[in-house]
């Protein structure tokens, strides 16, 4: 039985965290449910949630909170917007899954929008952000054998420490968190891992002739919003066009305006061979991921060679089309951006010795908490406070909430933690 928190009622001075907050039978039952029945892969923060919209969730018992985690950076376009939910509605009643078997009238309309959005010739539509990273390393293997000439079987993938690219065997085969890769071997063979920043080390493993691609976030999402240094990308593409490797881009979790720009590599103006997307290409109603690349790349993999039943099926790519057309028309970048330094701004003012250290571009940013202070229970009590977050690594908390947020709601939501961070 999971631990019941009823917190009781707390009051606080700005909107928000102003409401009483009780918490009771209602959530107690959707936690003891889930912990019956489903499988236990996940650690959540003990909040239930009913409904979104927009920057705001509310728990069963109603209880109102800022979302300051985005499902991860999928809603960036805010919840349940009404013009993805709408194309979403619509499309469903129209015509929902044909399969590639057959042509749908959807798929080439999205192919054209989003290739002219990202300036690349093709598009390769999945569903989840796993799956495009999946679709990448065996676009770039196909091209080492078909174009680089490296010998069958023999292609080398270059990832950085701390990625992190999703759960399926190739993924974990390539993590360097135990958490992750322990007791699911034996591994995937062809994975070299060096240090993340570090383009010396690059260089030296892009030496062996059999590399393929090197494989890298702009900023390490789940790692705890880690920056590279400036130049950090602008060097990997030298170095990879130097030796004829392919700068795999992975945006699942940086891209679509998350970091101030539409793609994170944007900020240095580099363009990768293969870019990933995933989570807000849908906004958060649906699982839809892509792979953009050009011909020389994309044409390697043939009929037949790879695919998805869901995978670019006529919902996803309305979805897709309105999720994309609402970034640009609410020029979320520039919000992304704007907000985004008045956030770090706020938190650069926090104790130093409550919190080490502030982080991020655009509105993916995180603090690093002090030893002495659990970020878990600082999660708590800023859930108890009206706005969720959520802990990774232990000291690591990110703040990444949905883009549509105003300035005097940014402002609250740092008064909040403000707060909450003097509680300790
Ligand atoms: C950078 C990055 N790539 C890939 C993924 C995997 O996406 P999904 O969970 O949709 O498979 C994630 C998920 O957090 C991610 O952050």
């Amino acid at each position: 039985m999971i631990r019941s928190f009823l917190a009781g009622i707390r009051f606080k001075s700005t909107a928000v965290s102003a409401q009483p907050r009780l918490y009771g039978a209602a959530s107690q039952q959707v936690f003891d449910k889930e912990e019956k029945f489903g499988a236990h892969n996940y650690h959540p923060l003990p909040v239930a949630l009913k409904k979104g919209e927009g920057v705001f969730v509310w728990d069963v018992e109603g209880n109102k909170y800022f979302d300051f985690l985005s499902a991860y950076s999928a809603v960036n376009q805010g919840h349940c917007h009404p013009k993805i939910v709408k194309a979403l509605t619509d499309q469903a009643q129209t015509l929902a899954l044909t399969s590639r078997a057959f042509h749908n009238d959807i798929l080439c309309e999205y192919a054209e929008f989003i290739t002219n959005m990202f300036k690349y010739d093709k598009v390769l539509p999945m569903n989840t952000g796993v799956e495009a990273g999946e679709t990448a390393c065996k676009l770039a293997r196909k091209w080492a054998y078909n174009v680089k000439g490296v010998p069958d079987g023999q292609a080398k993938t270059i990832f950085a420490e701390n990625n992190f690219w999703g759960r399926t065997l190739s993924a974990v085969s390539s993590s360097t968190d135990p958490s992750c890769y322990e007791g699911f071997g034996p591994y995937m063979p062809g994975n070299v891992i060096i240090p993340y920043n570090d383009l010396p080390a690059l260089e030296k493993a892009c030496q062996d002739p059999n590399v393929c691609a090197f494989m890298v976030e702009p900023i390490q999402g789940e790692a705890g919003v880690v920056v590279p240094d400036e130049g950090y990308l602008r060097g990997v593409r030298e170095i990879c066009n130097k030796h004829n490797v392919l700068f795999i881009a992975d945006e699942v979790q940086t891209g679509l305006h998350r970091t101030g720009r539409r793609l994170c590599v944007d900020h240095e103006g580099v363009r990768p061979d293969i870019v990933l997307l995933g989570k807000a290409l849908s906004g958060g109603v649906y699982p839809v991921s892509a792979v953009l690349a050009d011909d020389a790349v994309m044409l390697q993999i043939k009929a037949g060679e790879h695919g998805s039943t869901y995978g670019g099926n006529p919902v996803a790519c309305k979805v897709a089309i309105a999720a994309l057309q609402v970034l640009e028309e609410e020029k979320l970048a520039e919000r992304s951006e704007e907000l985004g330094q008045l956030l770090r701004q706020e938190l650069s003012t926090l104790p130093k010795d409550k919190v080490k250290l502030v982080r991020g571009k655009g509105l993916l940013n995180a603090i690093v908490i002090h030893e002495s202070i659990d970020a878990w229970q600082v999660c708590l009590r800023l859930r108890d406070n009206g706005l969720l977050a959520k802990p990774t690594h232990g000291d690591i908390i990110r703040f990444a909430p949905p883009l549509v947020m105003t300035t005097e709601q940014i402002l609250e939501c740092a008064g909040i933690i403000r707060d909450t961070i003097a509680e300790f």
